[in-house]
Order: C-alpha cells, then sequence, then structure tokens
C-alpha cells in the first residue's frame, strides 16, 4: 500500500518471513532493534512512519512471541516500490536529526496508577495499538505535537479529521460502550465507525474481551483536552 503524507509517499515493506525480500533472515534483537530502536538491521534509520515511536515501549517477551508468530506466516516474495520522500528527508540522515527532537526510546512509566487494568490498557492503547499516533495533531515537522495527545487532529494522509478521544468529547460514553466498539464497530449513538478506524476494529475485535475492557478503562481516565483547530 502507498501511505501519502506531507512528507512523501511511503511504501510499508515485505515483512513476510522471505528471506530475501522479506524479513526472514533477522535475528530476534533485530526485531527488536527495529520495534524500539527504529533502526534497521544494516543501522538505518526508519522514517517515523512506522510507528516505532509507539512500539519503542514494547515488553521484550512481546516482540520475542511476535518474532515466533512471524515466522510462522507464508513467505511472500516481492518488494514493495521505493519510499518517496520529500526533500527533507530524502537523506535518511536526516532522520537521525529527527529522532533527537522528537524521540524518547523506551517505556513510559508515568502512564501507570498501579491499578492491573488501567496499566495493562496503558501499555495497550500507549504502545501496541498505538491509537495516539491517529488521533492526534502533528507539528510540521510531522511529530505528534504533545499537548493534542489523543485530542484529534487531521488525518496523517490529509484527508479527514480523526476525533477526539478525551473525555471533551467521550463523557458520555461508558467503559461499556467503548469496549463494545472495538469488539462490534458500533457507537452508543447507533452509529458505526468508519475509514481507518473500521480497519482497527477488525484487529481490536480479535482481541480477548478483558484487553478491550483495558483499552476502555484507560481510555476513560484520559482527561479532557480540547480539539485542536486544523
Ligand atoms: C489508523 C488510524 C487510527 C488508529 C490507530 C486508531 N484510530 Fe480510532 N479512529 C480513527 C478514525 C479515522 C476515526 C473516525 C471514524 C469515523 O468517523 O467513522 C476513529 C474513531 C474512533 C472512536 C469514535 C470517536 C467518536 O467520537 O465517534 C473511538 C472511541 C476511537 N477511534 C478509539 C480508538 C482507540 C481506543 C484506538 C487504539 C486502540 C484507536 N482509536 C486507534 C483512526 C484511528
Amino acid at each position: 500500500m502507498a501511505l501519502a503524507s506531507p512528507f512523501g509517499t511511503f511504501r510499508p515493506p515485505n515483512i513476510s518471513p522471505d528471506p530475501v525480500d522479506g524479513i526472514g533472515a533477522w535475528t530476534v534483537a533485530d526485531l527488536a532493534n527495529a520495534l524500539i530502536g527504529g533502526v534497521s538491521p544494516s543501522r538505518e534509520h526508519y522514517y517515523p512512519v512506522f510507528p516505532y515511536t509507539s512500539f519503542t515501549g514494547m515488553k521484550v517477551g512481546d516482540v520475542k512471541d511476535l518474532y515466533v508468530y512471524l515466522r510462522t506466516l507464508p513467505k511472500v516474495a516481492g518488494r514493495a516500490p521505493p519510499h518517496r520522500p520529500k526533500l527533507l528527508f530524502r537523506i535518511r540522515r536526516s532522520v537521525g536529526l529527527w529522532k533527537l527532537m522528537f524521540f524518547r526510546q523506551g517505556q513510559n512509566a508515568s502512564h501507570l496508577t498501579g491499578d492491573p487494568v488501567h496499566d495493562r490498557g496503558a501499555y495497550l492503547v500507549e504502545t501496541v495499538s498505538h491509537c495516539a499516533e491517529c488521533h492526534s495533531a502533528r507539528n510540521v515537522f510531522g511529530a505528534i505535537k504533545p499537548d493534542t495527545r489523543f485530542a484529534g487532529g487531521v488525518d496523517p494522509q490529509g484527508t479527514g479529521f480523526v476525533p477526539n478521544i478525551t473525555q471533551a468529547r467521550l463523557r458520555e460514553w461508558t467503559e461499556d460502550d467503548i469496549a463494545t466498539m472495538l469488539e462490534t464497530g458500533e457507537t452508543p449513538n447507533h452509529g458505526r465507525v468508519g475509514s481507518s478506524m473500521a480497519d482497527v476494529v477488525k484487529n481490536t475485535a480479535m482481541l480477548p474481551d478483558s484487553d478491550r475492557r483495558a483499552i476502555a478503562r484507560y481510555i476513560k481516565a484520559l482527561s479532557a483536552v480540547a480539539t485542536p483547530h486544523p
């Protein structure tokens, strides 16, 4: 697929276990460096369109499980066409500068409260499902503006507006409503989520119910932040 953005058009690569075109020759350390450090096995920086800005908080045990799972997928030959970055990012090393400015590697404990359901939700929302990567506004360098996290923003393709999911907008939704939407796509006002959220729901529908409830608990606990102006 082609991901259009103000920074160019990016093509997610082959991550099947094909040893030549995919990632079949990678070690588990290579996968961990990609997800947690945003660095490829040939020590190049990945463009942050690959959301390692969120995956960086992944637990090493989960990276290992993911590695084992990815190896069970069918090998698919073939490579995606090259990225078409705009001038600023045509030199990959400029991504290193971007990372110095906007990327903090590793887990961030500041979201945790000690309630195991809430804290499981924090891990799923902040790291694994990277909800804020869509539900936030970005600065001119394409980095999330911290004071708009979860408060909505123009979608990464620049074609629509992703809604605010803090309590400024979801006050009427209960934890049950959020968990139900993540399972069925249905919203409490008898609508359905569409566009890229429909793809998210295809995945959250496969989670254990306890994980959807943990996500709901965490989302309900986000304090109200006003929606940014596009
Ligand atoms: C790929 C981008 C993307 C990701 C990732 C994403 N969302 Fe969304 N989300 C959207 C879009 C776009 C909409 C608006 C859908 C519509 O208008 O039909 C939406 C809608 C929603 C809504 C409905 C809000 C309303 O006011 O109707 C909720 C709640 C929500 N998302 C929660 C989440 C949670 C929780 C996660 C992480 C598990 C998440 N989203 C991850 C793009 C995303």
